[in-house]
């Protein structure tokens, strides 16, 4: 049976003071991605209606990361009740059956507990208010779920707690699913009477038992439901999906020597049958295809590396880098929008920015391509097969076909033929015994002061 829609209502226009950051909460990231998108990545599997965003005046930053979301302004932080209204008219003409509520700072919810919360909003009798609990180990400060017979009665916000009630162990995680039906009656009914004068949200609970309507609870773990309030708070979440995203890895068939020193994106694609050494970090758009083996200090960003490719150590793979299947990038290598093709193979010591290197081609130790003349970026191209010898200066726009050789030491500033040799270095020029001559000279110098100071 198909399930009724649902909408979807995060909520990102609080301040986030705790951060003490200019940048608004929900863009500080983990594994690479906005907080606030990791929250739409988890419910979007599901498929909502509408899924609407609440921000504050003046964070267009935030809409312009979420495009696929309805922005709703809450044009003042009275609380996330007020937050919540100020979804409801983008909910007007949707036609739906529930309301998820989301925080934007709770990155690491799974879609399987969105899920369940949906689930259990719709089993006989219906609940008017499904809330997401947890508990928490040690004292924490977020709201308690007071439960009478099985029934939630009420959310009590820390501050607001009586003694006894700080002592319940069952939290607010801050999700709920609400009756769409009722989303609107029970937000029209809070109050600001509270610790913070604020229209708390998780009023909404006290409100609908006072009508008699069913409110439920369904539990998560503690680790899935952390809230982002401070930095301290984004270190412990960012080692939660870390953790997470290195299972991942490993259950999709990576081997990883020492999984907790090397560090995902929430987008890092990896094969089959991929080895990575300790210390690995994979910044966002990575692909890493079967078979690859990555060796240990590698720092990878928006590359692609082929099936059975080898890579580092100490390599750098910056934007647009595509690692051909079966080559080589070797110590101290920095590959920049550049293809390298099947099997070829940069060992040592080179950049290669804005490039094109054919199947099976080889670039000697120390070799750079000098893509930037300080106005535009040029490309290199080097045909299938070419030999390039070490230390090769290759000052682009420039090509080499495919199969020449370069000489070690070259300066190579036009276009090399398909299979030529070319060399541009100064001629060498050796003097017979000229050096032992200049050794005698200068040690005689240097006696001769000695001899004068004594
Ligand atoms: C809230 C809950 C608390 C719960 C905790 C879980 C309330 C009253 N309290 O407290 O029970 O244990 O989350 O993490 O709901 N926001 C707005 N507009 C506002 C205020 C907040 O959009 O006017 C947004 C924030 O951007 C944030 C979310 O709502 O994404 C939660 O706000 P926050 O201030 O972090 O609430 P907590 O004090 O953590
Ligand atoms: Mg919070």
């Amino acid at each position: 049976m198909k399930s009724p829609p649902f909408a979807a209502i995060v909520l990102a226009a609080g301040k986030g003071t705790r951060m003490k950051s200019d940048l608004p909460k929900v863009m500080h990231r983990i594994a690479g991605r906005p907080l606030v998108q990791h929250v739409l990545a988890a419910v979007a599997p599901l498929a909502p209606r509408r899924t609407i965003v609440v921000l504050a005046p003046g964070m267009e930053t935030v809409a312009a990361t979420v495009p696929e979301a309805t922005v709703a302004i809450q044009h003042e932080a009275l609380g996330t009740g007020h937050a919540t209204l100020a979804a409801v008219p983008a909910l007007a003409d949707a036609s739906v059956a529930d309301v998820l509520v989301l925080f934007g700072d709770t990155p690491l919810l799974t879609t399987e507990t969105l899920q369940a919360m949906l689930a259990e909003r719709r089993r006989t009798p219906a609940a008017a208010v499904v809330v997401l609990g947890m508990r928490p180990e040690g004292p924490t400060e977020y709201g308690r779920l007071v439960v009478a017979d099985g029934m939630l009665e009420a959310i009590v916000e820390i501050k607001d707690a009586t003694a006894s009630q700080r002592e319940i162990g069952l939290c607010n995680s801050g999700v709920m699913a609400i009756d769409a039906k009722l989303l609107p009656a029970l937000l029209g009914a809070l109050g600001t009477d509270n610790a913070k004068g604020e229209y708390y949200l998780t009023d909404i609970v006290a409100i609908a038992r006072r009508q008699g309507l069913p409110c439920r609870i369904v539990e998560a773990p503690a680790e899935e439901l952390v809230g982002i309030n401070s930095r301290a708070d984004l270190a412990a979440a960012e080692a939660l999906m870390q953790r997470r995203l290195r299972a991942a890895a490993m259950a999709g068939g990576a081997t990883l020597t020492a999984p907790e020193t090397v560090f995902f994106s929430a987008d890092t694609r990896i094969g089959r049958d991929v080895t990575i050494a300790p210390y690995v970090v994979c910044g966002p758009g990575v692909v890493i295809e079967d078979r690859a083996e990555i060796l240990s200090f590698c720092h990878f960003t928006g590359a692609r590396i082929g099936e059975g490719a080898i890579v580092g150590p100490y390599a750098r793979l910056r934007p647009g880098a595509a690692i051909g299947a079966d080559a080589h990038i070797g110590n101290f290598v920095e590959v920049k929008q550049a293809t390298i093709g099947r099997g070829a193979k940069a060992n040592h010591l080179s950049y290669i920015g804005d490039a094109e290197i054919g199947a099976g081609a080889n670039i000697g130790a120390g070799t750079i391509t000098c893509n930037y003349d300080g106005f535009t970026k040029e490309q290199t191209r080097i045909g299938a097969g070419a030999f390039i010898g070490s230390n090769t200066v290759l000052v682009a726009p420039v090509s080499v076909g495919a199969g020449a050789y370069i000489g070690a030491a070259s300066t190579i500033v036009s276009d090399v033929p398909d299979d030529a040799l070319s060399l541009s270095r100064a001629p060498q020029v050796d003097k017979p015994g000229r050096a032992a001559a200049l050794r005698a000279k200068r040690s005689a110098a240097k006696a001769a002061r000695k001899g004068g100071q004594g």
